[in-house]
């Protein structure tokens, strides 16, 4: 079985090309069965094309985390082929782009009557900037003009804020949004899943160094943790009355109404659990002074 991850097709610009022109062809598909082009048409080809982007993101942020909980040829296979991935994920984010680009230019009316919101814009911009930067530096060319500090400084917050975008989307789609569709449940849970093996390779990590925990951190960690995951379920009934909480200051609405993700609800449930898994990993310094010592 692990050969098959080996062979040339499955590997590098080969597995590139493979899923990428699919992914372009495909967006012919609505294309010819539309009667005419209009606003509304294009609105839904930027949500068609960005739905082929969104696992991408998911599986780029997921992959280093993936190959730590479960280590094998698959996730080897994944690591190798990360850079090609993430090119996978820029195509179709190139797709969404035009489509952009199509709506502002040709339907301008339609794009500031139906669509444009200012902080969208932002976050949407930022999120281009990123996508761009990431993409020419990761290759040679580009990876000149930085040093290695300021490339994993681009990659790493790219990739989080790339994350964090359609996460937040499909959130506010299942939390505020009455009609649902079972492609936003499945898009919001993958983004949750996807960045909760993070947190789970984090705690592996955390946990080597570890000699024993307190009753009380294992129960408050625990509880922390179970206090999030109900969280990330029942968003749909706690959205309104945090959002009118964290917003009750005029200075938070303000920031609201331009800063990206303000005030995070999206990602409540994650940092709880993070918090969580921090405390039930917490290194216990007493113990480890003392073996030190010993040792010493
Ligand atoms: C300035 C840049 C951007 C603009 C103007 C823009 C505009 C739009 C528009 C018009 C829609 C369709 C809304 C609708 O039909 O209800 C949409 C959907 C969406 N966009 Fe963007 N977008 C931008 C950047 C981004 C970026 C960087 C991402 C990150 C991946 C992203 C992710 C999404 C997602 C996940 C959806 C929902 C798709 C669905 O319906 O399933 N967008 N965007």
């Amino acid at each position: 079985m692990s050969s098959i991850f080996q062979k040339k097709w499955l590997n590098g610009w080969h597995l590139f090309f493979g899923v990428s022109l699919p992914i372009s062809l495909m967006m012919f598909v609505p294309i010819s069965n539309f009667d005419s082009v209009t606003g509304a048409e294009i609105s839904s080809m930027i949500s068609f094309s960005v739905r082929w982007a969104v696992p991408f993101i998911y599986l780029v942020v997921a992959i280093s985390s993936l190959k730590i909980i479960f280590p094998g040829a698959f996730t080897r296979w994944l690591m190798r082929n990360r850079k090609y991935i993430g090119l996978m994920f820029a195509v179709a984010m190139a797709w969404q782009g035009l489509f952009i680009f199509i709506m502002s230019y040709y339907f301008h009316d339609y794009y500031f009557s139906e669509i444009y919101y200012f902080r969208d814009e932002i976050e949407g911009s930022i999120g281009y900037i990123f996508l761009a930067a990431m993409v020419v530096t990761s290759f040679d060319f580009g990876r000149k003009l930085v040093d290695s500090k300021q490339w994993r400084i681009i990659h790493k917050s790219g990739i989080y804020f790339l994350w964090a975008y359609p996460f937040s989307v499909y959130w506010w789609t299942i939390s505020y949004y009455g009609n649902p569709l079972m492609i936003d449940y499945l898009f919001y849970w993958f983004g949750f899943f996807a960045f909760l093996t993070r947190i789970v390779a984090w705690a592996t990590h955390r946990n080597k160094k570890i000699s024993k925990k307190t009753v009380i951190d294992a129960f408050a960690g625990s509880t922390l943790i179970a206090f999030g995951l109900s969280l990330s379920v029942l968003s749909l009934y706690w959205q309104n009355s945090i959002t009118q909480t964290l917003t009750s200051f005029s200075w938070s609405s303000t920031l609201e109404l331009w800063l990206p993700f303000w005030p995070f609800e999206p990602f409540l449930s994650l940092m709880i659990i993070g918090l969580g898994t921090m405390i039930l990993t917490k290194e216990n310094t007493k113990k480890v002074n003392a073996e030190i010592v010993n040792q010493e």
